[in-house]
């Protein structure tokens, strides 16, 4: 069965437009578990511009499955390797973007990237690499030891539904997951998949997770959060 994880960032984006105490990412992660949600993530980003390091405390402490997104510094290494979350997906991060916007250059980052899959896997925590649906960047995968790679979904949600470019970048997806899972990866996907263009996104083959943020949160605020979560696990059955 595909595992939805929910990604409670903007959760933490809201409470922070006031600095306040509300809403609370745990809070919220409690419900997206009750409604069926498989895991959490959350990502502490550098500039702490959402999720806080207390935040991330207790998530760990608190939900079954927390996946922490994180960029590949010493701080975030120290960080996870401290509070022990299920898994880590290591993410690139630039302090200007509004987000993710981008695979992780894991060929370019080769030795800091094993080193870093060997120090989380001493910890006895799962990593997966964000990356392009790229085969140089799969290869290299690989070969640094992670168990896991996210497809970047990003290009692909921002191509106009029906369009040419939008088949090209599924079938960039749909062919790059099928030779990551032939080299031994798991396969997940995420960013920009919403509730209109899963039904393309559920067309990739040997998918394990999507994560899911902004759409979850978005359509929470209208709906509820358990409602919110039902819907997109609803669709997600057709897989
Ligand atoms: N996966 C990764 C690695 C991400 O960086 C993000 C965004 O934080 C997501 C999934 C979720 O993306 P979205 O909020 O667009 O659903």
């Amino acid at each position: 069965m595909l595992k939805l994880g929910v990604n409670i960032d903007h959760v933490a984006t809201l409470r922070q437009a006031r600095l306040g105490v509300e809403p609370r990412p745990l809070e919220a992660a409690l419900i997206c578990e009750e409604a069926g949600a498989w895991g959490i993530t959350a990502h502490l980003r550098e500039d702490r511009r959402h999720i806080q390091d207390a935040d991330m405390v207790e998530l760990v402490e608190n939900v079954q499955k927390l996946n922490m997104e994180m960029a590949l510094t010493d701080e975030m290494l120290q960080i996870a390797t401290k509070l022990k979350p299920n898994s880590c997906c290591i993410v690139p991060e630039k302090r200007q973007e509004l987000t993710t916007e981008g695979g992780l250059e894991v060929v370019n980052n080769f030795e800091n990237i094993c080193a870093a899959v060997k120090r989380l896997h001493d910890n006895e925590i799962i990593v997966s690499l964000f990356i392009d649906p790229v085969a140089e960047q799969i290869a290299a995968a690989v070969e640094s030891g992670a168990e896991y790679i996210e497809l970047h979904t990003g290009t692909f949600a921002n191509t106009k539904a029906g369009s040419s470019e939008r088949k090209e970048e599924l079938s960039r997806l749909m062919e790059m997951a099928e030779y990551a899972t032939n080299l031994g990866l798991k396969v997940n996907a995420g960013h920009g998949i919403d509730y209109e263009n899963i039904e393309d996104i559920l067309k990739i083959p040997h998918l394990h997770e999507l994560n899911i943020g902004h759409s979850i949160v978005s359509h929470a605020v209208m709906v509820g959060m358990k409602q919110a979560v039902s819907e997109m696990i609803d669709l997600m059955k057709k897989y």
